[in-house]
């Protein structure tokens, strides 16, 4: 099989976000530090009238409406998430109520667990698949999805809410280059779930940077190596015209980019770095381990990488900064934001890197080809076409006051572990082909209806 990868793509967000400015009042916070601090405009919010199970339900239907899927001709459904409601019953097997109702149940995958990572592990095994001599001519779909949630304090405006389904197959307008994939996986406590009774996570904010930061330093460095194994002549940054990021917030992203120049900068000869680096010089001796909050270093590649982060990067942040982060969603709304800022003309023939980080910690960097054949040239516009009109629903949503925000998420701690339950949350905002809860009865069982 040749060109597996990526050929069509949805992406669901909830109706209702909490203004960041407004929140920066509410928090008592100073003036700009969610806006301009983290890069963060709007977040995306749940009530209780959805959860995991929901949220991937109304991603997976919108993709297989949108693009008229035979259910019969889908042979692996996967999930990456990392909100869990369930110890023991994949949301998978929830989204296989779609497939059963039409007899079709052969379908294999469950679901993928570490922080972010999920969605990357899942399109890895829908990929890997489809490649193996276990595929049966199917195709595949990855849905990653998330509500990220914190506690009240310096976390929680970088929460938010959403998911993406991906159809995997062969013949893809979106290719994943084969052999160079680069991972770097640890153990740290920088951001994990060990208290089964919270929905909230235990993040410690500034490890949790720190271990981003190292573990993009060595997924970089080892793609880049990966990549001159095939191509010698590879440049790291300046072979891709796109680089794509995980995203927790927006302004991590460009110091991101920043961070990749500073490796460039490090692995240069002494002539590269006066000729592509002038006036960086003095950096020369510094080491990637003694930098990750070094101000003077990351000051000086910010500034570098300017115009590279606007021409390669800002782009794929247009749905983090509106919607926050969907954890293992997150980087896939990077992708879908990069894809519908361009023509597919635009697009044909162009190489992108993207970086996945799950805290815990797992992270891949691998790298996307948007095919070459002009016969994926109708496939892709319609990719974008069906991810601008789902993209421009942003606009339609309705903004919540911060205090009624508080309140839900009051509501949501109080009730995580209540049944029977009964959700309050308002029906009338979803929008329309949403799946919603409407009932949890005393067996903990969860019902919901489409809107
Ligand atoms: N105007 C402009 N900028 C401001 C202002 C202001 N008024 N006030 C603060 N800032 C800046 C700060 O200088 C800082 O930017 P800098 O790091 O470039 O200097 C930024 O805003 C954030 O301020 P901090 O004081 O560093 O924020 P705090 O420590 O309170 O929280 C954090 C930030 C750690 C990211 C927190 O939101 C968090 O823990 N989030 C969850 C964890 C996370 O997302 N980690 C990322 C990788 S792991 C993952 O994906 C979950």
């Amino acid at each position: 099989v040749e060109n597996v990868g990526i050929l069509a793509m949805e992406l669901y967000f909830p109706s209702q976000y909490v203004d960041q400015t407004e929140l920066e009042k509410f928090d008592e916070v100073s003036t700009g530090k969610y806006t301009v601090g983290l890069g963060q405009l709007k977040m995306g919010i749940c009530s209780d009238r959805e959860d995991i199970n929901s949220i991937c339900m109304t991603a997976l239907h919108r993709l297989i409406e949108k693009n008229h899927i035979n259910l019969h001709d889908i042979g692996r459904l996967e999930v990456g998430t990392e909100t869990i409601i369930d110890k023991s019953k994949s949301v998978k097997t929830y989204l296989m109520t779609l497939f059963a109702e039409k007899g079709a149940t052969d379908i294999e995958g469950i679901d993928t667990t570490n922080a972010c990572y999920g969605g990357t592990a899942a399109l890895f095994n829908a990929v890997n698949w489809v490649e193996s001599s276990s595929w049966d001519g199917r195709k595949a779909i990855v849905v990653a999805g998330d509500i990220a949630v914190y506690s009240k304090g310096p976390a929680r405006p970088t929460g938010g809410a959403g998911a993406v389904a991906m159809l995997i197959g062969p013949g893809a307008p979106l290719v994943l280059d084969c052999g160079v994939r680069a991972s770097y996986m640890t153990h740290a406590y920088d951001f994990y779930k060990p208290d089964l009774s919270s929905e909230f996570p235990l993040v410690d904010g500034k490890l949790s940077i720190k271990c981003y930061l190292s573990a993009l330093d060595n997924c970089y460095n080892l793609y880049c190596k990966k990549m001159r194994r095939i191509e010698p002549d590879f440049k790291g940054l300046l072979s891709l015209d796109g680089m794509l990021f995980h995203c927790p917030y927006s302004k991590l992203v460009q110091k991101s980019l920043a961070r990749v120049c500073f490796n460039d900068f490090l692995n240069a000869s002494p002539e590269q770095r006066e000729e592509q680096f002038p006036g960086l010089s003095k950096f020369s001796s510094y080491k990637l381990e003694d930098t990750y909050f070094d101000r003077e270093v990351e000051k000086a590649f910010m500034t570098y990488s300017q115009t590279l982060f606007d021409e390669k990067t800002k782009s794929s942040l247009y749905i983090a900064k509106n919607l926050g982060n969907m954890y293992t969603a997150s980087l896939y709304g990077g992708l879908a934001s990069y894809l519908i800022s361009k023509s597919p003309e635009q697009l044909i023939g162009k190489k992108f890197g993207l970086f996945s980080y799950g805290s815990g910690l797992a992270s891949t960097m691998y790298s996307i080809n948007i095919c070459n054949d002009m016969s994926v040239g109708s496939k892709l516009a319609k990719l974008l076409n069906s991810l601008n009109e789902t993209v421009s629903l942003l606009d339609e949503r309705q903004c919540v006051e911060p205090s009624k925000f508080s309140d839900i998420m009051d509501n949501r701690t109080m009730n995580y572990h209540t049944a029977p339950y009964q959700p309050s949350g308002s029906i009338d905002v979803l929008f329309p082909g949403t799946y919603y809860l409407v009932d949890i009865d005393e067996l903990r069982r969860r019902f919901y209806a489409r809107k």
